[in-house]
């Protein structure tokens, strides 16, 4: 009752500011097993238990529309997806789009018993005995997604499903956590049939010259700390400030938010569905400081190296030759923050050790920037209907 009444005050507070700009959509406050029931999917949650105490929420999709719909048992024999978000992101990204664009949906109706991850961090994630007020709650990075967040996430679905291998898709830093699990779990190679990385975020010596800027000159995230902010988390009130203010412009030529985004994302003027902006904006989820400060040290160091003794400490290489399940990498010829050419190094590298499977665009769309693998337009036609046939091809060639 409580939660309904503080969203119907918030809707109806940031309607009236903000509903001239634009009516901010329903699904901008519904919960993932929501979203999914809506769309006419079966919802499951489960919850994963790191061993470092951290409960993460696992939101499954164990059978598409079109499959019949008996009590219990409808994921029985299926394949199981494991899908795993990137840096401000959560579960909620592959299902926001609806049913005829995002990944989960279409993976669902292919057949596939679909699971959706959730990192340490986001809103779908607790610790057992810290809260988010605590500073220590946010001591982690993509170190600790995949050394801990991943293998359990896993783990729990193997145990649910009684599978013994799942195919794991990553976007973005859920890419990055795939990496260093193999490099520090690597007993996990044996749970896992192929691995697909969307936008994979392992070099980004590109951003080196942003990442100095911010980390070093401006020093921002330790003047953030310095004022008390433990996290990276937009209070909902300045996230709503921002949706009507600087994001709530009706062209999006216009638009501020837009332009700083295209920044860093890559510039894609024509797949950004406007209709969803606020939507997609106000979903946005919180990070730690030390996510944004390690990939600082990744993108200024050109290594792809361990937190260790922190952004200016040692340098220590997570070990990609560690990877032993093949892998597919999908680059967007406009991404301007996992550009092609530091895909590229990963993919040779990758090559040498003979674990390569592919690498090419996610799709032909010239302008296919950072951000589009999961709030594209079009990303069900340009993206995801021919990822499954791929991921359908990755089954048969390595299936069990
Ligand atoms: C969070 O934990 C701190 C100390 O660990 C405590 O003082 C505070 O009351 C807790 N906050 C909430 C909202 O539970
Ligand atoms: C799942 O875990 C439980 C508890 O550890 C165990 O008893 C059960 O055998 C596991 N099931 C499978 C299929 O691995
Ligand atoms: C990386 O892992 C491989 C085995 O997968 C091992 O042979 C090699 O010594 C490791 N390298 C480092 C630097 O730990
Ligand atoms: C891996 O390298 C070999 C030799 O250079 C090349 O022929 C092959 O096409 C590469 N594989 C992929 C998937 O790019």
């Amino acid at each position: 009752m409580g939660a309904v009444k503080i969203t119907l005050v918030l809707t109806i507070s940031v309607c009236f500011k903000f509903c001239e700009a634009q009516m901010l959509r329903t699904e901008a406050y519904a919960t993932v097993p929501q979203l999914i029931t809506k769309a006419g999917y079966p919802a499951e949650r489960h919850r994963a238990y790191t061993t470092d105490g951290y409960i993460l929420q696992l939101h499954r999709i164990p059978a598409g529309t079109r499959s019949p719909r008996r009590s219990g048992a409808t994921a029985k024999g299926k394949k199981a997806v494991l899908i795993v978000h990137g840096l401000l992101g959560s579960s909620s990204d592959f299902v926001i789009m609806g049913p005829e664009r995002s990944l989960a949906f279409i993976l669902a109706d292919a057949g596939y018993d679909v699971w959706l991850g959730n990192l340490r961090g986001n809103l779908h994630t607790i610790h057992q005995s810290m809260n988010r007020s605590d500073p220590q709650f946010w001591e982690f990075s993509f170190h600790e997604h995949g050394k801990y967040d991943a293998p359990a996430m896993i783990d729990r679905i193997l145990n649910i499903t009684g599978l013994s291998k799942l195919l794991y898709v990553g976007y973005s830093m859920g890419t990055t956590t795939f990496f260093t699990m193999m490099s520090e779990r690597p007993e996990y190679n044996s749970k896992i049939i192929a691995f697909v990385g969307l936008a994979p975020a392992v070099y980004l010596d590109n951003v080196k010259d942003f990442a100095l800027l911010t980390l070093k000159t401006m020093d921002i995230v330790n003047v953030m700390r310095s004022r008390g902010m433990i996290s990276a988390t937009v209070a909902p009130e300045l996230m709503q400030w921002m949706v009507g203010s600087m994001c709530g412009a009706r062209t999006p030529q216009e638009d501020v938010c837009l332009r700083m985004t295209y920044a860093i994302v890559g510039e894609d003027y024509e797949q950004t569905d406007w209709t969803m902006s606020q939507t997609i904006l106000s979903r946005f989820q919180p990070a730690s400081w030390r996510q944004l400060e390690h990939f600082g040290k990744i993108a200024i160091t050109g290594v792809f190296t361990s937190w260790e003794d922190g952004l200016w400490g040692k340098v220590k290489t997570y070990n990609l030759t560690n990877v032993k399940v093949p892998v597919t990498l999908l680059y967007g010829k406009n991404d301007q923050l996992t550009q092609t050419s530091q895909i590229m190094r990963l993919a040779d590298q990758l090559n040498e050790t003979g674990v390569l499977e592919d690498i090419r665009p996610g799709c032909s769309w010239p302008k296919f920037n950072h951000l589009d693998f999961v709030f594209a337009k079009d990303v069900g036609t340009l993206l995801n209907k021919p990822l499954v046939k791929h991921i359908n091809k990755l089954y048969n060639k390595y299936g069990i």
